[in-house]
């Protein structure tokens, strides 16, 4: 396990790919959310120095920049960046830029965040919360499900999660000291009792996830894979969507910490998969030219590999009747998460339209006159269905 210490002292590849998520997302969800022309708030909710030693930008830096970058439309509703930060709270006000629309706050995430649970007054904000703590110790269940009861126009959740870690300590307040070699990233292991745990992970779940992997049912990759699963399963009933990006060092490693996104908006739910679907790609492309390619699983959730290899009859399968093709890209991401981009998702049905599918387009044409050819599922103008051609035959083999 790496030291805290060290972290701010030069960026590592896991923590650049948890900037690269948040920085595609700052952009098109700061355009998208300055349409509702209701205020939006992004709190950094473990904001750090905001300049790493070796210079390059830590989150608080990232987020002031899509901040000023939407604030140079003079449409743009008030845009607010707070940043929470307990220990380096000195660095970050010095690096953070002197804007009145960019707060550095001194304290600890438990104390501001019940601070503003309690006395906070939403008035129709809009709010993303960046919640990237060392370890799991301080981010309580609970701060999402009261934050989502206050009643503001919109809240979504971008949360490093280091699932390892839990189990890890789950373990250690089990009495059980974990046997397997690989080590979580850098968390604190102070968690004082299995109760408190119960309150990080929102139930008790992980504890048969813990006395499965201790009566040897499961190895710690599997385990840390049913408890994001379940974590992720106990966040839908908070956020309408959930979807969660594993963050490894290589690809057949257990991930460092999980990227988890939560939302009540489609339209958030796919630009967030696109962004993640882009990462996961990008880190397998990678990954495939260092290492032997033979490895276990290249989908970034292997309990859904069997669907990811047969997915034109997964498609099919969510093709009842009629169904627009917005409806069916927000099923098919909730069921595979990001698997795939939408844009995947449509070169495949371009390929089985006319033969497995009917694709219904009104209008027909286009302002031109020309037969609409179109798969553009964020249009208002035009709806697209998708019908399943009943006489399809599998081909033979
Ligand atoms: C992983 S780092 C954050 C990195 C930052 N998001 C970035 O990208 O540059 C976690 C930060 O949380 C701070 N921290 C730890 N416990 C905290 C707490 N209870 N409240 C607020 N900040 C805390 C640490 O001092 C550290 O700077």
């Amino acid at each position: 396990m790496s030291s805290s210490h060290s972290f701010f002292k030069d960026k590592r590849p896991w923590s650049r790919l948890k900037d690269e998520v948040l920085k595609a997302y700052l952009v098109p969800y700061l355009a998208k959310v300055a349409r509702t022309r209701k205020p939006i708030i992004i709190a950094d909710c473990f904001a750090g120095k905001g300049r790493f030693d070796d210079g390059e930008p830590g989150s608080p830096l990232i987020i002031a920049e899509a901040i000023s970058h939407q604030l140079s439309d003079a449409t743009s509703p008030e845009i607010k960046g707070v940043f929470i930060e307990k220990k380096y709270f000195k660095e970050l006000a010095a690096n953070v830029p002197n804007s009145p629309w960019l707060t550095p706050l001194e304290g600890g995430y438990e104390d501001r965040i019940e601070f503003f649970i309690q006395k906070y007054e939403p008035r129709n904000r809009n709010l993303l919360l960046y919640v990237d703590p060392y370890g799991i110790k301080s981010v309580l269940f609970s701060y999402f499900e009261r934050i989502q009861q206050k009643g503001f126009n919109s809240v979504e959740l971008l949360l490093n999660l280091n699932a390892f870690g839990f189990l890890r300590e789950g373990c250690r307040l089990l009495k059980n000291p974990d046997s397997e070699t690989e080590t979580p990233d850098y968390y604190e292991a102070d968690v004082n009792t299995p109760e408190r745990l119960d309150e990080i992970a929102g139930g008790d779940y992980w504890r048969r996830i813990v006395d499965d992997y201790y009566a040897k049912r499961i190895r710690m990759q599997e385990a840390e894979e049913r408890f994001i699963a379940q974590y992720c399963e106990r966040l839908k009933k908070v956020f309408h969507y959930v979807v969660n990006i594993p963050i490894k060092a290589k690809l057949n490693n257990i991930p460092k910490y999980r990227i988890v996104y939560g939302t009540n908006h489609a339209d958030g739910l796919l630009l967030m998969v696109d962004n993640m679907n882009k990462r996961w790609a990008d880190f397998r492309a990678d990954a495939r030219n260092q290492q032997s390619p033979l490895f276990e699983c290249d989908f970034p959730d292997p309990s859904k590999q069997k669907d990811c290899w047969n997915i034109d009859d997964k498609i099919c399968s969510y093709i009842d009747c009629e169904i627009g093709l917005r409806e069916l890209l927000e099923r098919l991401v909730q069921d595979l998460g990001i698997s795939f981009s939408t844009s995947e998702y449509k070169d495949h049905l371009k390929k089985m339209e006319n033969d497995r599918i009917v694709v219904t387009r009104v209008p027909p044409t286009t302002a031109t006159g020309k037969q609409s050819k179109s798969w553009d599922h964020t249009s208002k103008e035009l709806t697209i269905k998708i019908s399943r051609k009943e006489q399809w035959q599998p081909p033979l083999l």
